[in-house]
């Protein structure tokens, strides 16, 4: 199938590439020249695992990128808008949404034949229906449903792996104002044959997207609230309370060797310091203000994003228990991405840490395999100091704060047997043994 992708960005690259791969052609635009030449050299202007090889493979052959919407949109039949939703803090913003639907109605007016207009960015429910179709309907002359479909298709990768999620899809959404787009957009995954296809309507769609990410923000808030809630009481570790909860053979069922199975869902009901990144924190918030502008209260949603915001504090609090005060307190954070297998600090709760630390007049220094180069964006330069290695920072900490779960931090415990200082450590995300260091706290903690 000849298809147009619209936005180079993370979700439209990676759809792009993904759909090549699986033998359609497929055209990337963009405005931006410079990411345009970039992918036709076959080099990937965002870092995914995979995406190099992927694309390296395809560009020339059942891939192409242009700064030429009119030439893609008339030479494909299907056409996927990927394009940014900036977010101001309360609404997403339809600029650039708008703006395309209106490029492709352009060039819809002039074009005979039946063409599919999907919108792929995550847009508040109605967006499809009530913004994107009159606007091709108006730009075009031409009426929706007759001489051209409109549809909505969520995405649902995650960031760091999102190749893999592309390639490997848990569920397809196939939004659409009639069957005619349904069945246009089931031939874009006709090679998916094992994966659950929803046709549904586009505000369907589109709610899916929001629910799925709010859900996940939910439970981490949910845990969270708890954590802090165990520590209250006193002498109760959140981490004992949820392996008694995640128990529940409805949430860790057994296979057929009576082994626990431990699906990915249960890890968002662990306590830590809270969540991040480009989706969660922006798609609740989102949702919060669509529903408060039908009359909708969001009570529970708007709870998950005020216990987010205040989760990161909780380390700074830990750290006033065990210390008269932060003047001068030499910290050391490990990790600053929002999640571990990124270098993403968007919305990463270590910001906040890192800059109530610089208020306090700590001396912070901080280590991230792979976040320091954004991190030396944010934070002002001398405000804190970097270390390549664990070991470069932890030498002499009075307090280290594990604010991301990567994995190399659980040699942490080995490091600092052998070390002649013993630091408090502080685990934001629960993810070492207590007895891993002499002097140990963490979210949830007993107190
Ligand atoms: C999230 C969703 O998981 C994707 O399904 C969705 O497509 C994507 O948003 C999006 O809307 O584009 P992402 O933000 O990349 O993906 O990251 P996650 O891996 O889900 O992490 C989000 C937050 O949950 C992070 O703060 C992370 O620390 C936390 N998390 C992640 C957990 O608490 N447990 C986990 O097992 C994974």
């Amino acid at each position: 199938m000849k298809i147009s992708v619209v936005g180079t960005g993370y979700v439209g690259l990676v759809g792009a590439v993904g759909l090549a791969e699986q033998g359609h052609d497929v055209v990337c635009v963009d405005i931006d020249a410079d990411k345009v030449a970039m992918i036709n050299d076959g080099r990937s202007p965002i870092h995914e695992a995979g995406l190099d090889e992927l694309l390296q493979r395809n560009i020339g052959t059942s891939l192409t990128a242009t700064t030429d919407l009119d030439s893609a949109v008339r030479s494909t039949e299907l056409s996927l808008i990927a394009v940014g939703t900036p977010f101001d803090g309360e609404q997403i913003d339809l600029k650039y949404i708008r703006e395309v639907s209106r490029q492709i109605g352009e060039v819809l007016k002039s074009k005979d034949d039946y063409h599919v207009v999907v919108v792929k960015s995550t847009v508040v429910p109605g967006t499809t229906d009530n913004v994107v179709k009159p606007i091709l309907e108006e730009a075009s002359g031409k009426r929706a449903g007759v001489d051209f479909g409109v549809g909505m298709n969520p995405e649902f990768l995650r960031e760091g792996v999102a190749v893999d999620d592309f390639m490997n899809p848990d569920r397809i959404v196939l939004g659409g104002i009639d069957a005619r787009t349904q069945d246009a957009l089931a031939r874009v995954y006709a090679a998916f044959t094992d994966t659950d296809v929803i046709k549904t309507g586009n505000s369907t769609a589109e709610l899916i997207k929001y629910t799925a990410n709010s859900l996940l923000a939910t439970m981490i808030s949910f845990s969270n609230e708890i954590a802090n809630l165990s520590t209250a009481i006193g002498g109760v570790d959140v981490v004992d309370v949820m392996q008694g909860v995640h128990s529940d053979k409805r949430l860790m069922p057994f296979d057929e060797n009576g082994q626990r199975i431990k699906p990915g869902f249960v890890s968002y009901l662990e306590s830590g310091c809270g969540f991040g990144g480009s989706c969660f924190p922006k798609d609740v918030k989102a949702l919060i203000s669509h529903g408060e502008s039908l009359g909708e209260k969001m009570d529970l949603l708007k709870a998950v994003i005020e216990i987010n915001e205040l989760q990161p504090y909780k380390v700074i609090e830990l750290l006033q228990k065990h210390f008269k005060s932060l003047r001068g307190l030499r910290v050391s954070v490990l990790g600053l991405a929002f999640k571990p297998g990124t270098d993403d600090m968007r919305e990463s709760p270590a910001i906040k840490i890192v800059n109530a630390l610089i208020d306090a007049g700590s001396t912070v220094s901080a280590f991230d395999p792979v976040a320091r180069s954004e991190a030396e964006k944010l934070f002002d330069a001398g405000s804190i100091t970097y270390g390549d290695t664990i070991d470069d920072v932890i030498a002499d900490a009075d307090a280290l704060l594990i604010l991301t779960r990567w994995e190399l931090f659980s040699e942490l415990p080995a490091m600092l047997a052998k070390s002649d200082t013993q630091p408090l450590v502080i685990d934001a995300r629960r993810m070492l043994d207590s007895d891993a260091a002499q002097r140990y706290d963490g979210i949830g903690y007993p107190n």
